[in-house]
């Protein structure tokens, strides 16, 4: 067993460094993405597929059995427990717009227990890993979440999700600005996710975010000694969801801001 997991946990960081190449190599080049910025939000781009189609066929390769649930191909069918949970191309605006701000997230769950986690941001030369129980780390260092536990002081980072009603997602950016240092928003949930693990910020809350863009950050944050939970304070499932991340110390005074 402990075998097939390190071979899992070598195959996973392959796996993002490979798909977060292929983008780089790409990141810069084609002007045309740009105009992908004044479309819709919720762009894609021809890479994000491309990506998806590289991770999926590597991982139905190397483990024909389980199962796979990716943004752009959706689930698999099949009864295994294990469950890759992937997103090609996170923040794909940014990189349409040669913004560095962009990841490649993928998860690898047992029997609804999340055990790795990787997100990769190729244009900022960060690899963010966790695997349960053992820690998370950011090229190869441990990391841990920030000791700041007044909110005054705190940095919190935000995204949309797929929450559309504007009036919803800025009344509660309204409570919350004024009590906190600052509000920052980067444009890749996984990226989000990762800074909390690594201190760089304190929280992070969303609204309606899928699964794949949250995953493997929920282990990481775990794992970097943080807490994860819905607005109502319970454990995440994969669904579409309302979530806070945090390093433990803000997250009860942010969820008393966050519950309906
Ligand atoms: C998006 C980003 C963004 C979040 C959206 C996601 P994508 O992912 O993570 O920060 O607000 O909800 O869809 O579409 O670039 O993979
Ligand atoms: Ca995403
Ligand atoms: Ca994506």
């Amino acid at each position: 067993m402990a075998k097939t997991r390190d071979q899992m946990k070598a195959f996973l960081e392959g796996l993002v460094k490979q798909a977060g190449t292929f983008l780089l190599a790409r990141f810069k080049k084609d002007i045309r993405l740009q105009q992908k910025r004044y479309g819709v939000k919720d762009a894609i781009t021809k890479y994000d597929k491309l990506v998806d189609e590289l991770i999926v066929h590597q991982i139905r390769n190397q483990y024909p059995e389980h199962r796979v649930l990716s943004e752009e191909g959706g689930l698999t069918k099949g009864e295994s427990e294990w469950l890759w949970i992937v997103d090609s191309l996170d923040g794909t605006t940014s990189f349409a717009n040669s913004n560095p701000l962009f990841s490649v997230c993928i998860a690898l769950q047992h029997d609804g227990e999340l055990l790795l986690g990787a997100i990769y941001a190729p244009a900022l030369g960060e690899l963010y890993f966790a695997e349960k129980g053992k820690g998370a780390f950011l090229n190869h260092k441990r990391i841990h979440v920030s000791e700041i536990s007044e909110l005054k002081k705190s940095y919190l980072l935000y995204c949309e999700g797929g929450e559309k009603d504007r009036l919803k997602t800025g009344s509660i950016l309204g409570k919350i600005y004024p009590e906190v240092m600052d509000l920052r928003k980067l444009g890749s949930a996984g990226l989000e996710t990762a800074w909390v693990a690594a201190g760089k910020a304190e929280a992070y809350f969303t609204t309606n975010i899928e699964p794949w863009d949250v995953a493997p950050g929920i282990l990481l944050i775990q794992e970097a000694g943080g807490r994860v939970t819905n607005f109502q304070g319970n454990s995440w499932k994969v669904e579409r969801s309302d979530l806070l991340f945090s390093n433990g110390k803000v997250h009860s005074s942010l969820l008393d801001f966050l519950e309906p």
